[in-house]
């Protein structure tokens, strides 16, 4: 019986005894659950504080402009995250999270990073396509005082991506403690969108976190089995915040870069806004939603427009994590958070509609009635009944070959899925396609708990027979734990 399954004392802050009776004619047995009391933000914020808009990394062009260099120095700082107290915090040239990179493709960039912190850690760019010298996974560590600097030719369409430490078995605390950023890329084909950085075009990284006496915590008060919830949400690092508008349309990117929590995002007054892109570049077309859902990693452009003295608050509402009532429990599933409210000014600069086209290269599914299929089970903290372990190459892939990797959770937790180098489009889930919002460009997915995803993959231009690319559970501690492997790319 589950429902005797013991579980770690918490403090009765965070939960609610129940009585549960269980009875037959001959027996009655009692037990006592402890609940987790569902966590709830929703018109309880203030909004007080403007938000963070994180500084554009404009990097240093090299005397022949060939190459732009950008120096990113990875440290320990102290921040007012909430209230008056200073917490301890990491961050990238700066205390708490780090500057918005901002390239362009074609262009070839070096980045130097330099850890200050005091212990190894990486910096991966997540979702970039590059060699696998550059990735900055755990086989790239850089050691206290150490610098790293790899290069590589930006060489991928417009999208919104981000970078993170990757440090084997450590990456949800640096990412907790704030080492994360927006990386975002541009192309010079014309679609006319918002894109004036921090304006019309704002970047939203939103992290949840538990606050003890105005610190960062780190105390588990609960054994959960998808890693640590916070109760409190940070936006751009900060909390209760609010967005001055002074466009009629306004583009967000929004990256879930919480270890565990998925949002399902919408507004408190249900106003539709316009899906222009995921994780890998623009859509086909817009899309009309009402709400999304990502997982830990995932990104999404979306469009909203306001009209003048409006406000409207983005807020989280409970995800569908496709979990049973028992697990939801644990995983977020019946949370709701205020993020942040949109304030429009009284008089707007006009933006033109969104474009009806938007991905210059069409986004098709490619043909995988010959391709060769890959099982992915995601189970425990295991994939396919192993944990990571940095010296066992999974597999090897052929270079320019497309693969059908079929992702299939078969228990009762939320599990993702995240692939390096690569995006990928998603063929169907439980043989349905995909929803509007898996439409684009993937490189992180939600796998519910008893599905089976299959998305379609390739990769292209880099080969490297010793060094691996990762893939992974992005829920960071089933990543931390082992929900990992590595496969390199070769020549056919
Ligand atoms: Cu965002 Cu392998 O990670
Ligand atoms: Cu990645
Ligand atoms: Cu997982």
């Amino acid at each position: 019986m589950t429902a005797t399954r013991p579980r770690p004392i918490v403090p009765l802050r965070r939960r609610i005894a129940a009585v549960v009776l269980l009875g037959t004619a001959s027996v009655v047995a009692v037990a006592v659950v402890y609940v987790q009391a569902d966590v709830s933000t929703v018109g309880r914020l203030s909004f007080d504080n403007p938000v963070n808009i994180p500084d554009l990394a404009e990097g240093e062009p090299s005397p022949d402009g060939s190459i732009r260099t950008f120096e990113l120095d990875v440290q320990t700082g102290f921040t007012r995250l909430i209230h008056d107290t200073e917490s301890e915090t990491w961050g990238v040239n700066g205390a708490h999270l780090g500057p918005t990179i901002r390239v362009r493709r074609g262009e070839k960039v070096e980045m130097r990073v330099t850890n200050n912190l005091p212990e190894t850690t990486t910096m991966h760019w997540h979702g970039m396509h590059l060699p696998a010298y550059a990735d900055g996974g755990p086989h790239q560590p850089i050691g206290e005082g150490r610098t790293w600097s790899p290069s590589w030719i930006i060489d991928q369409p417009a999208a919104t991506l981000w970078y993170h430490p990757h440090p084997h078995g450590a990456t949800e605390r640096h990412v907790y403690r704030g080492v994360a950023g927006m990386l975002i890329i541009d192309d010079d084909i014309d679609v006319e969108l918002p894109e004036a950085y921090g304006i019309d075009d704002i970047p939203l990284i939103i992290q949840d976190i538990r606050v003890d006496n105005g610190r960062l915590s780190e105390s588990d008060p609960i054994a959960d089995p998808i890693g640590r919830l916070g109760d409190t949400i940070l936006v751009n690092g900060t909390h209760d915040p609010h967005l001055n508008i002074t466009s009629d349309r306004t583009r967000l990117r929004l990256l879930n870069a919480s270890g565990a929590r998925t949002y399902d995002f919408m507004f408190d007054d249900n106003r539709s806004f316009q899906l222009i892109g995921t994780d890998g570049g623009l859509l086909n077309q817009p899309v009309d939603l009402q709400n999304i859902q990502l997982s830990p990693g995932e990104r999404a452009e979306i469009v909203v427009e306001l009209k003048a003295g409006e406000t409207s608050v983005l807020r989280s509402v409970e995800p569908d994590l496709g979990v049973n009532r028992w697990d939801a429990r644990f995983t977020g599933a019946h949370d709701s958070f205020d993020i942040i409210e949109l304030r429009a000014a009284t008089t707007l600069s006009r933006n033109d509609p969104i474009p009806n086209r938007l991905a210059p290269e069409p986004i098709e599914q490619p043909d995988v009635d010959n391709a060769a299929i890959r099982q992915f089970e995601l189970s425990g903290i295991e994939i396919n009944g192993q944990r990571m372990d940095m010296s066992r190459i999974d597999f090897r892939i052929e270079l320019d070959t497309t693969e059908v990797w079929q992702l299939t959770n078969p228990t009762g937790t939320p599990h993702n899925f995240h692939v390096h180098d690569t995006r990928f489009t998603v063929l169907d889930i439980d043989g349905d396609p995909p929803p509007p919002t898996w439409q684009g460009w993937k490189d992180t997915i939600y796998v519910p708990p008893g599905t089976t995803v299959r998305i379609a993959v390739r990769f292209t231009d880099y080969t490297d027979p010793t060094l691996p690319y990762m893939f992974h559970c992005h829920i960071l501690r089933h990543e931390d734990q082992g929900m990992m492997g590595q496969f390199v790319v070769l020549e056919p």
